[in-house]
């Protein structure tokens, strides 16, 4: 069964290179473990959407909860989805415009097609928090 999780976490004084830190291993670990997914970071929380088999999201899940460099992981959204909606992203990072103004126009363009349209919502208004 294909799942999805969405997530939010706290790391208010996580260094930018940590994030990059992040993104590498990702880059490294989920293609070989079939997870998709992305990520934001807007200098105090993370935002991901992670999906692919779920047995394989769950192992995940728990060793991203423990991970020291962020806490206060709180899972918004988990379902079984028939297709994934970011098959070609190992980990894609998203970015969040400076000006606040942008970055509605900004995220319309880089999240998915095929996201839930309640998903999209939710992820459009925590980049839009500040
Ligand atoms: C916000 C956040 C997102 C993460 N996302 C992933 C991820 O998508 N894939 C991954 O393998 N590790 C991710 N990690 C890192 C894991 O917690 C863990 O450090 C890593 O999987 C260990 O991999 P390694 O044994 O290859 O070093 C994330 C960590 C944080 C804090």
């Amino acid at each position: 069964m294909l799942s999805q999780y969405l997530y939010i976490s706290t790391a208010p004084t996580l260094p930018r290179e940590e994030v990059d830190a992040i993104l590498a291993t990702s880059a490294r670990n989920n293609p070989v473990r079939g997870i998709t997914g992305l990520l934001l970071f807007n200098g105090r929380n993370f935002l991901q959407l992670l999906e692919g088999e779920e047995g394989e999201v769950a192992a995940l899940m728990e060793r991203i909860t423990s991970d020291p460099r962020h806490s206060g992981v709180s899972v918004l959204d988990h379902r079984a989805i028939a297709a994934r909606t970011c098959p070609d992203w190992a980990m894609k990072r998203v970015m969040i415009a400076e000006s606040i103004a942008n970055r509605r126009d900004m995220l319309e363009r880089d999240l998915p097609e095929g996201l839930d349209p309640g998903l999209r919502k939710m992820i459009v208004n925590f980049a839009v928090l500040n």
